[in-house]
């Protein structure tokens, strides 16, 4: 018997929208096509109705070794078999901590978390006991979770807003909204404003566009936060073993005084890191900061950041999957040559962004904001029913996993993706 596409998904979304609000547990997922999957292997995804998609959202970034890597899903489920949580210390977690530091070359400290959002509070925390300051300096377009103090929208007058009913608003006039990639607008706020405890950015905006630092730009950042005695954090959820094994702090030779760490340091495992100088993280060890947590640092968590990190020390893939990405883009670039799209493409092999205009570079969010994103939300469905998986909001990840058998099929279904997607619009 034939099966319609998606027949099963179909029917598994039917039932999860009488239990799961939306059919769904991240509002990040409200957006996608309701597909069901069954498993993940390498860099694919096979779902429910028997249909297979090269992956590039990989799970919003944390499978940079694909999906159920060998080395890291043995070492966990061996590690488990010895319980989970103790409500005290074991080596593993121990190890984990050494080994990242010894990595990252620059932390003497790590704290374990559950996920990035939280771990962005206990690095806020931290700062304003330092520093003894309450306001947070951010950017526009940058993403550090979903809480109250954090989430927020950014209109096109500037400042921000709530994004969400239900959200305290008065939690976000502690943040101090600047645009990226522009030292003089940081200056100004740092200037105008004695009661600022901390600057917080991804160092490669990555959750809105994927715009590098402007040459000097982190440089400039650090510069800063030593002049006016702030504590410079850099939100590594993203680019953490992503953009270079130690993240972009040693891609672009900048060392932050906190950074947090999440998705890719654990291959898929749900952990966050917060890493930093010993002189700030000891306030968490002296009582006078706190920092709690049941599940942090459970067996699971410290396994996966032993054995992720350990195999992405000892294999190197940067190299392999910058290349791919840069192969990729240069297939996305030819195809909407070919179907006359006009895609917009750049950024890093390793984690790229495609839009529908601007023609020129994208330096920040305002010209993220300029780009057509409901367009692109109907190419990106496009690419979907033609098996290549994707997020509607442009950004494409590549992993260690990804191969030419990949590059070459993603090469034929991106091309009737956009063929067919032309002949849509023109419709
Ligand atoms: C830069 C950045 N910070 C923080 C977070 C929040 O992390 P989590 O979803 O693990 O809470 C994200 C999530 O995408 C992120 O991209």
């Amino acid at each position: 018997m034939s099966t319609t596409i998606a027949s099963s998904s179909a029917e598994f979304d039917r039932r999860a929208r009488r239990r799961l609000p939306g059919g769904v547990n991240s509002n990040v997922r409200l957006a996608a096509p309701r597909i069901y999957f069954e498993r993940g292997a390498g860099a694919r995804l096979y779902d429910v109705d028997g249909k297979d998609y090269v992956d590039h959202l990989l799970g919003q970034g944390p499978n940079i070794l694909g999906h159920a890597p060998e080395p890291v899903q043995s070492y966990v489920s061996s590690a488990v078999r010895r319980g989970m949580v103790y409500a005290a210390e074991h080596e593993e977690e121990l190890i984990a901590a050494e080994q990242v530091c010894d990595i990252l070359d620059w932390p003497d400290m790590v704290r374990f978390g559950v996920s990035g959002t939280e771990s962005v509070q206990a690095a806020f925390r931290l700062a304003r006991a330092f520093t003894g300051r309450r306001r947070i300096v951010r950017f526009e377009g940058h993403y550090h979770g979903w809480l109250d103090n954090t989430l927020a929208a950014f209109p096109a007058e500037g400042g921000c807003i709530p994004a969400s009913a239900g959200q305290v608003g008065d939690y976000l006039e502690d943040t101090v909204i600047t645009p990226w990639n522009d030292l003089d607008a940081v200056r100004q706020r740092l200037a105008a404003d004695d009661d600022i405890a901390a600057i917080v950015t991804e160092p490669v905006m990555l959750n809105a566009g994927a715009i590098e630092p402007c040459a000097g730009y982190l440089e400039g950042l650090r510069g800063l936060a030593d002049e006016f005695g702030v504590v410079l954090i850099f939100d590594e959820v993203i680019t953490g073993f992503r953009v270079a094994l130690g993240g972009a702090a040693q891609r672009y030779g900048v060392t932050p005084d906190l950074a947090v760490y999440g998705k890719a340091v654990a291959a898929g495992w749900p952990v966050s890191l917060l890493a930093g100088r010993a002189d700030l993280m000891e306030r968490f060890g002296t009582g006078e900061v706190n920092h709690s947590g049941t599940f942090n640092a459970s067996v699971m968590a410290a396994a996966a950041v032993r054995s992720a990190t350990a195999t992405l020390r000892d294999t190197d893939p940067y190299d392999h999957i910058e290349k791919h990405g840069q192969q990729l883009m240069e297939v996305i670039r030819d195809a909407s040559n070919r179907h006359r799209l006009g895609l917009h493409v750049q950024g890093l092999g390793m984690a790229f962004h495609t839009s529908f205009g601007p023609e020129a570079p994208i330096t920040d969010y305002r010209g993220v904001a300029r780009t057509d994103g409901a367009k692109y939300g109907r190419l990106a469905r496009f690419l979907i029913e033609h098996g290549v998986w994707v997020a509607e909001r442009g950004v494409w990840y590549v992993s260690a996993a990804h191969g030419d058998q990949d590059l070459h099929d993603a090469e034929s279904r991106i091309d009737a993706a956009f063929r067919a997607f032309a002949r849509s619009e023109v419709a």
